[in-house]
């Protein structure tokens, strides 16, 4: 046997994956060039045709479809989305195994947190700090996705975004570039498994490529309008990390960047991704993308915006038509080079080898493992897990949480007390009718059997009747405790759910008032997509837990933290504003030349002469039922010095000194003193998870190198600069315990 005929039996045995053998990128190079030689130019562009099925997910479906099912017979179509089911998958890929080329589709999915289970929004997994488990949380959502016919899912969302106003920030993982980085390749390498080819991965796709996440006033679809240096600074690294830990694809972006729309923007599709960064996947547009160049006013018609969107680097058109009806004529026009049209066909090709599909078009369709597969014990035991890493403890005075399991009676108040379904947040799509998902209230219940539970609703989520304080008022005078559990409506975040106003909405934060007057004891849950404005509670409700959105396991996650058996880690992954005015707020700014270090100083303080500059909880900000203490191991202060490769440790030791076990995430800031161009007052270079028991010590050592002192100067060059840096470390970027000094030199 030779050797290609042993990988080839390693690989049927699944031992091997299709992109680890040695060969397998020649081979598949070749197949792929006799398909595409066989290839007709109409057939060409079907490839590069994505569909919608019969679902409208989140644009208006194109009317004038026709019968898809014939389309796809007639080769016209390269990918389907929003297909979901074996069944349903097998129909389509039925339709395309009776067309010329018998070129299986891919079917795409918007699998954004969980497909069957669902997991944390994604903003809330961001704040776990946890890559790993991340990477658990994606690996489960793509191994019930693929054993339902998917193969592609849309996601991750690797957008930075500083504006909690944005709807589509529960999406990512936050504003930080760094913490944004590892989450993005942590999804990337969670959906893609080991590997495109095994059985279980799905394609991942990094989106919205770029600077989404940057729409003038955090309202949708909108301008983004920003210096070179600042996107390759803070929105392309997530981006970067996506595509080096193997995205397989990428999608554009609905907004225009300094003018250009995404999706015709030749620099971030042909420079940047397929140019710089060498990136070999394809490109899809966003939902229509194409087509919306007409009404940006960048394109006159469809056939312009073919043109402009396939020259740009655009490889799939996922539900505009505009190739489908255009690009077969632009290149007989000679508009389009036909080599163009090969690459972008190629590349998808390559993807559709890269799967297996070529070899069984039927592999991920196969009802008796989507049977076996979805809403397994053991995946929703992680998804419990995850959901109580993504709390964050905001506030706990007197030790009012973990609450006894002694407690006589708990009132639980506010809309979301029995809210089930809605716990699984926006883009939430394979919802399961007979899903078992527990309230908080019934949680609560389950977990302390001797306590007595009342309840009141209290108000709506978003109108002003007060109707309901009376009996919430007089249910808290009744109980020992009262935890409230207010918030947005799930689908108050998401795309298209931008708002200007992002108080506790209607007349919840009256409600609380109402309750706390009582004198009882208040511990406040809140519920959201986003960080919210909630600033008489922060000053006045004694606990507060940001749950966010938690999923199908969210119930029992938090009465996990709320009776001990968790004790909360989460950290901020975005800073909370204290109203609007503040927004864009977020730690890694620059200082101005007139910074001020008090809000005393009037003329040096830079910000509003209404409000202090700080935020109401800034990014990395979380606390613990136990604290942390923090001491410099080492005494010796004088400056350190690295130069070429020398890397510089830094000890400390961090002490449990409360009385419950817990973690601390240890975070490590950098500041480039003097520089030209400017960099940010705290840049977050890397972090530690510690976890202690009651009184127990570790020590925690941090190394830094050079990589971490790079930075884009002026030319957009990659570069470190010889200078003074300071080292903060800390629990929070506003709660640094340790600074430290070093120089690089040359
Ligand atoms: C969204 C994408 C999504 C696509 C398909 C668009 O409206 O912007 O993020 O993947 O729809 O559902």
């Amino acid at each position: 046997m030779n050797f290609k005929k042993i990988a080839s039996a390693l690989l049927a045995l699944g031992i091997f994956t299709i992109s680890q053998t040695v060969f397998a990128q020649d081979e598949i190079d070749k197949k792929v060039d006799s398909v595409l030689s066989k290839m007709t130019l109409a057939e060409k562009v079907g490839q590069m045709n994505q569909y919608n099925g019969d679902w409208e997910a989140t644009g208006p479906v194109t009317k004038d479809v026709g019968n898809k099912l014939d389309e796809i017979k007639q080769g016209r179509v390269g990918a389907v989305l929003n297909i979901m089911g074996s069944a349903h998958t097998k129909m389509f890929q039925d339709a395309a195994m009776q067309s010329r080329m018998k070129i299986p589709l891919l079917f795409g999915q918007d699998v954004i947190h969980g497909y069957r289970i669902t997991f944390p929004i994604p903003l809330a997994e961001a704040a776990s700090w946890d890559p790993d488990a991340i990477e658990r949380a994606e690996r489960i959502a793509a191994t019930e996705a693929s054993a339902s016919g998917i193969n592609w899912t849309f996601a991750p969302m690797v957008d930075i975004a500083r504006d909690p106003r944005w709807g589509r920030v529960m999406e990512g993982s936050g504003e930080d570039p760094y913490l944004g980085s590892l989450i993005a390749a942590a999804r990337v390498r969670g959906f893609q498994g080991r590997g495109l080819g095994s059985i279980d991965a799905v394609m991942a796709c990094a989106k919205h490529f770029a600077a989404y996440g940057a729409a003038v006033g955090g309202r949708d679809y909108n301008s983004v309008d920003m210096s070179l240096h600042q996107l390759w600074e803070v929105y392309l690294p997530p981006f970067k990390a996506a595509e080096e830990a193997g995205a397989a694809t990428f999608m554009n972006s609905f907004n225009d960047l300094n003018g250009t729309p995404a999706t015709g923007n030749k620099y971030l599709q042909r420079d940047v991704l397929k140019g710089k960064w060498n990136f070999k996947g394809f490109v899809v547009s966003d939902w229509g993308s194409i087509g919306e160049m007409i009404p940006h006013g960048y394109a006159k018609d469809n056939a312009e915006a073919a043109l402009f969107a396939v020259t740009a680097g655009n490889d799939m058109d996922m539900e505009s038509r505009s190739y489908i009806g255009n690009l077969e004529k632009l290149v007989n026009d000679g508009k389009v080079p036909m080599s163009m049209v090969d690459e972008s066909v190629k590349r998808i090709l390559r993807k559709k080898f890269e799967m297996g599909l070529f070899d069984d078009p039927y592999r991920f369709i196969n009802a008796s493992r989507e049977k076996s597969m979805l809403n397994r014990p053991e995946s929703r035991e992680e998804a419990r897990e995850i959901a109580r890493k993504s709390v964050v403890l905001l506030k706990n005075d007197k030790q009012l949480l973990p609450l006894s399991r002694q407690l006589k009676t708990v009132a639980l108040i506010g809309p979301l007390a029995k809210a089930k379904k809605e716990q699984k947040g926006f883009w939430s799509l394979d919802i399961d009718p007979n899903e078992d998902i527990q309230s908080v209230m019934e949680a609560m219940e389950k977990a302390a059997p001797m306590t007595k539970f009342l309840y009141s609703y209290g108000c709506n989520i978003d109108d002003q009747t007060k109707s309901g304080f009376a009996d919430a008022v007089e249910t808290a005078k009744k109980a020992d405790v009262v935890v409230m559990a207010m918030g947005e409506a799930p689908d108050m975040t998401g795309e298209a759910k931008s708002k200007a106003n992002i108080h506790l909405p209607g007349v919840q934060e009256d409600l609380i008032k109402a309750v706390v007057e009582t004198g009882k004891p208040v511990v406040v849950l809140l519920m959201a997509g986003r960080p919210m404005i909630f600033n008489w509670t922060a000053d006045n409700a004694q606990s507060i837990l940001y749950t966010w959105w938690l999923g199908s396991l969210g119930g029992g996650a938090i009465a996990d933290v709320l009776y001990g058996d968790y004790n909360p880690s989460g950290k901020l992954p975005i800073t909370f504003p204290r109203t609007e005015g503040q927004i864009p707020i977020y730690y890694n700014h620059f200082n101005t030349g007139r910074p001020g270090v008090s809000d005393k100083d009037v003329f040096y303080k830079s910000a509003y002469i209404d409000l202090p500059n700080s935020p109401r909880y800034a990014f990395g900000y979380g606390l613990s039922y136990t604290t942390f203490q923090y001491t410099d191991d080492d005494a010796f202060y004088s400056k350190a010095q690295i130069k070429d490769n020398e890397t510089l440790k830094i000890s400390l030791t961090i002490k449990n000194t409360g009385q419950y076990a817990g973690e601390e995430t240890v975070q490590l800031y950098i500041r480039d003193l003097v520089s030209q161009p400017l960099r940010p007052v705290k840049e977050l270079k890397d972090f530690k998870k510690v976890f202690l028991q009651p009184g127990e010590s570790k020590k925690v050592t941090f190394t830094i190198d050079r990589n971490m002192l790079y930075f884009y100067n002026d030319n957009l060059e990659y570069v470190t600069q010889p200078g003074d840096f300071q080292v903060m470390i800390g629990s929070a970027s506003d709660d640094i315990r340790l600074h430290r000094t070093f120089e690089l030199t040359n």
